[in-house]
């Protein structure tokens, strides 16, 4: 099963994927997770990503797609994964495409969360992920059990995101809005666009996407 998570900053695309991951074992893909990892380590990668992240752009088609054209090819993608965060404009959903055609790959479901954008500050101010397994969590939706100590694995270092203030994500929202929300009707033709309700609670919103994903 090859599944998109689509959606606004702080819709909870990564929060449902790793979900999924979970349950049904397919490989969670973030673009944002893989270009924070290569700004971390200061690749070359990393160092061009950086300045687009920091103020809430998109980093260039050429980059993002080059990244996932090479982790599809991977062992642990032969049985399906998750793209979290990728195809963000019509150039990359075509490429995405022709890899896949390639592959004699099929997209099985692009999972829209439709959020409002007035509750987007409220989720991505709240987030904190941890710095061990990088499960994520919000400090009014979903807090850690035992406070300061990972459900996951146990870790207490937790960190949060340098483009999770207000300024950046309306910075965020533009770009959905204007280069990855286009994204919709594409997908629609193709017949593969499944809508859920994104406000509702995570527990209600995974739910809805067993639905999807079991029909
Ligand atoms: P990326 O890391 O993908 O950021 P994003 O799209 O802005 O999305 P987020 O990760 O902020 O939100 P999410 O939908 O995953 O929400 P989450 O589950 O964490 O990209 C970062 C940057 O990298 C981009 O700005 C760009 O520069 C670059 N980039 C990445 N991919 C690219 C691409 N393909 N092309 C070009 N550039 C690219 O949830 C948010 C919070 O809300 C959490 O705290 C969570 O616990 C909570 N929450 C989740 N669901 C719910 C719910 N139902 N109710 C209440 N709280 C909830
Ligand atoms: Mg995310």
């Amino acid at each position: 099963m090859i599944l998109v998570m689509f959606g606004p900053p702080g819709a909870g695309k990564g929060t449902q994927a790793q979900l999924i991951q979970k349950v049904l074992g397919l490989v969670q893909l973030s673009t944002g997770d893989m270009l924070r990892a290569a700004k971390n380590a200061g690749t070359a990668i990393g160092l061009k990503a950086k300045e687009a992240m920091e103020s809430g752009q998109l980093v260039t088609d050429e980059i993002v797609v080059g990244i996932i054209a090479d982790r599809i090819s991977e062992d642990d993608c032969k049985n399906g994964f998750i793209l979290d965060g990728f195809p963000r404009t019509v150039a990359q959903a075509e490429a995405l495409d022709k890899m896949l055609t390639e592959k004699g790959l099929k997209l099985s479901h692009v999972i829209e969360m439709e959020v409002d954008d007035v509750v987007i500050v409220e989720r991505v101010s709240g987030r904190f992920t941890c710095a061990s397994c990088n499960e994520g969590y919000h400090d009014s939706f979903k807090p850690t059990k035992v406070e300061g100590t990972c459900d996951e694995c146990g870790g207490t270092e937790f960190i949060r995101r340098p483009d999770d203030n207000a300024e950046t994500v309306s910075s965020r929202l533009k770009a959905y809005h204007e280069q990855t929300a286009p994204l919709l009707p594409y997908y629609k033709e193709q017949g593969v666009l499944r809508t859920v309700d994104g406000m509702a609670s995570i527990d209600e919103v995974s739910r809805q996407i067993n639905e999807v994903l079991t029909v």
